[in-house]
This record gives structure tokens, C-alpha cells and sequence, in this order.
């Protein structure tokens, strides 16, 4: 049985104040939750919320590294700061990297393999745009994003990898992917694990994102194979961002 993991990515909104504001919320409401709860907060502010979740069960993670180590790479954070703040997860792939910044699978590769190497557990992020879904590419996509690390890492690194399911037409756009179209293409991409290694599959942890909210989170999650959500605008809420990491 896979547990269900609810993941905010608050991109690059935060202030001291509102950092403070949002996260004392999210921890006033953690009594009933029982989903893992992860935040993705900016660099900035990953000391700031290490000290703020401090003996909770609250996870932090940070947005996106750099695949060396350390040396001459000016303005870039390695794995290794990232595990100094106490963070344990790191979003890695995420469209907007792949679209804004230039990331192609093979980098993205190299970054969850980076990731891996330092203990951190990467929420690899795939998904199709919608001129690629309409043109029938999804799967073809998907399975190019997801072997690119497969042939780098190895299958059995998947047991320590979450996958994220965001279909680009559906990230902060406030259209959702119906029930049926996620669960189709969750099911395809176990299936692509399993092929490799069944066991591996059953237990790799595949979220959705893109307009999950507290409405619709209910009827994702409770798809065979939905195991929780990456929450981009509704983790800036915490009443919102509570009421997904109830679902669990
Ligand atoms: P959204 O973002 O929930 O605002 O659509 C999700 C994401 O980009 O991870």
C-alpha cells in the first residue's frame, strides 16, 4: 500500500512574513493529517522554514539544484547546501524549468541523479504540453521523459524517486485533468516502470499536479493510481493546502 504524499511547490512566491504566516497555518492543521506533507519552498527560505517545522512531521524540500557539487558555478545551489537547510526532497524537471530555463530530459537526468547521490528524494516531474496532447504525443512524451532517467539511474532508484504527473496545459491555468485522463496516463507510466521492474512500480510513489485543489484533490487522489499531489497555487493557502493533505 502506497501512502499518499501531498507536496507544495510555492515557486517563487515568498516573503519572511508570508513564509512565517503560511507555514504556522499549515502546522495548526496537521493533527488530522495523515498524508506526508512535504513544502518546496525557494532557497532563500529553506533555513527559515527548517527552523519553523522543527519537530513536526512536515518535510522540506527546495525547487530545483545544480548537478555539481560544489566550485565555480556562480548563483547556483548544489544538492549538498540543499541537505544542509534539513531538506530531504527537491523538485526536479518541473515544466517551468524545462520551458523557461532549457532543461531537457537528459539534464533533468543528470539532476535527479545528482539528487539521488546526496540522499535527496527527487519529485521528478513529467507531463505533456497540450499541442503534444493533441497531437496524440502524451504517452510518447511521457515514456521519453521517464526512460531518459530509467537508462541514467537504474529502475531499482525509483524506489527512492517520486514521480509527478503535471500535464503543462493544466498547471496554473485552473484547468484540471479529469479524473479519467490522470488516471490514464498514471496508469501508463506504472505500467512503463513495471515493465522494467514490477515491484519497483508498485511502489513508486506517482503524484499529480496542475490545478489540484481542495475541491477536485478528493476525486484524483482516489484513482488507483493518484498517490497525492503537487500543489503549485492552492499550497499558498493553508486552509486550501490542509484540506488536500486531508484527503490522504
Ligand atoms: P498549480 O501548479 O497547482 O498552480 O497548477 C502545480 C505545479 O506547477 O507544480
Amino acid at each position: 500500500m502506497r501512502k499518499t504524499i501531498v507536496a507544495g511547490n510555492w515557486k517563487m512566491n515568498a516573503s519572511k512574513e508570508s513564509v512565517n504566516k503560511l507555514v504556522l497555518g499549515i502546522l495548526s492543521g496537521m493533527g488530522n493529517v495523515s498524508s506526508e506533507v512535504v513544502v518546496c519552498a525557494p532557497f532563500p527560505y529553506l533555513s527559515q522554514v527548517e527552523a519553523l517545522i522543527t519537530h513536526s512531521q512536515i518535510k522540506l524540500g527546495a525547487q530545483n539544484l545544480n548537478l555539481n557539487m560544489s566550485g565555480a558555478f556562480t548563483g547556483e545551489v548544489s544538492a549538498k547546501m540543499i541537505k544542509d537547510f534539513g531538506a530531504q526532497h527537491v523538485i526536479v524537471g518541473h515544466s517551468e524549468r524545462r520551458s523557461l530555463y532549457g532543461e531537457t530530459n537528459i539534464m533533468v537526468a543528470e539532476k535527479v541523479k545528482a539528487a539521488l547521490d546526496n540522499d535527496l528524494i527527487p519529485l521528478f516531474c513529467v507531463g505533456e504540453t497540450l499541442e503534444q496532447r493533441e497531437a496524440g504525443e502524451t504517452e510518447s512524451v511521457v515514456d521519453a521523459q521517464i526512460n531518459t532517467v530509467v537508462e541514467l539511474v537504474g529502475i531499482e532508484a525509483f524506489l527512492n524517486i517520486i514521480v509527478a504527473y503535471e500535464p503543462v496545459w493544466a498547471i496554473g491555468t485552473g484547468v484540471t485533468a479529469s479524473p479519467e485522463q490522470a488516471q490514464a496516463v498514471h496508469a501508463f507510466i506504472r505500467q512503463l516502470l513495471a515493465n522494467k521492474d514490477n515491484g519497483v512500480a508498485q511502489q513508486t510513489p506517482i503524484l499529480y499536479g496542475g490545478s489540484m485543489n481542495a475541491t477536485n484533490a478528493n476525486e484524483l487522489i482516489a484513482c488507483a493510481d493518484i498517490d497525492g499531489g503537487l500543489i503549485g497555487g492552492a499550497s499558498l493557502k493553508p486552509e486550501d493546502f490542509l484540506q488536500i493533505c486531508r484527503v490522504g
